[in-house]
């Protein structure tokens, strides 16, 4: 799997999947949901109450429909919350690894990530990269491209010089 970076709007990316950081009961919000809510469309949340129900755990992840968007699927996560005291990585690194494993299952090849937890669920930036990269470098996958999409140039230069070097 070939880990690429791309500063963006997710919304924007034409890949099979993009994931989404989702909160736990999964009927939008602020940040990255609330944009992939606006730009896919109602379907996306009626697909998100069809069938997720009782939402999604944190360290989870779930496909929906992505409406409108370029992509095919939505594959959304649940990051901890680590301004509300929620600071279990595994937590974290669990949504690549999870989402990753939802990909395989759709026979997603290309799959772009945001930095899950580090808006407004505060996580420290740089550990949030560190901990995206480290989970993609290490899964064992089918998908051919993990693009992180990085919203700012310095989140940008930040993800890769972490990336590993080839
Ligand atoms: N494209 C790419 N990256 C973006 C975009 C975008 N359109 N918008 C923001 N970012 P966040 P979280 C960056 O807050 O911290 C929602 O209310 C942003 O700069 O979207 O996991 C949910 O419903 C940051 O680096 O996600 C939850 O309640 C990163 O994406 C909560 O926020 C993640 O920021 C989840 O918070």
């Amino acid at each position: 799997m070939e880990i690429t970076v791309v500063q963006g709007d997710i919304t924007r990316q034409q890949v099979d999947a993009v994931v989404n950081a989702a909160n736990r009961a999964m009927r939008g919000g602020g940040g990255v949901d609330g944009a992939i809510h606006a730009a896919g469309g109602p379907a996306v949340l009626e697909d998100c109450i069809a069938r997720f129900p009782r939402g999604l755990a944190t360290g989870d992840a779930g496909w929906t429909t992505a409406g409108e968007l370029p992509a095919r699927w939505v594959i959304h996560v649940v990051g901890p919350n680590h301004r509300a005291g929620q600071t279990d990585r595994t937590l974290l690194t669990s949504c690549y690894a999870r989402a990753l494993e939802v990909a395989d299952e759709l026979g997603a090849a290309t799959v772009a990530f945001p930095l899950v937890s580090a808006g407004i669920y505060g996580w420290p930036k740089d550990d949030a990269i560190a901990a995206a990269v480290e989970t993609l470098a290490a899964a064992e996958s089918a998908v051919a491209e993990a693009r992180m999409v990085a919203y700012d140039h310095a989140t940008y230069a930040a993800i890769r010089q972490s990336l590993p070097t080839t």
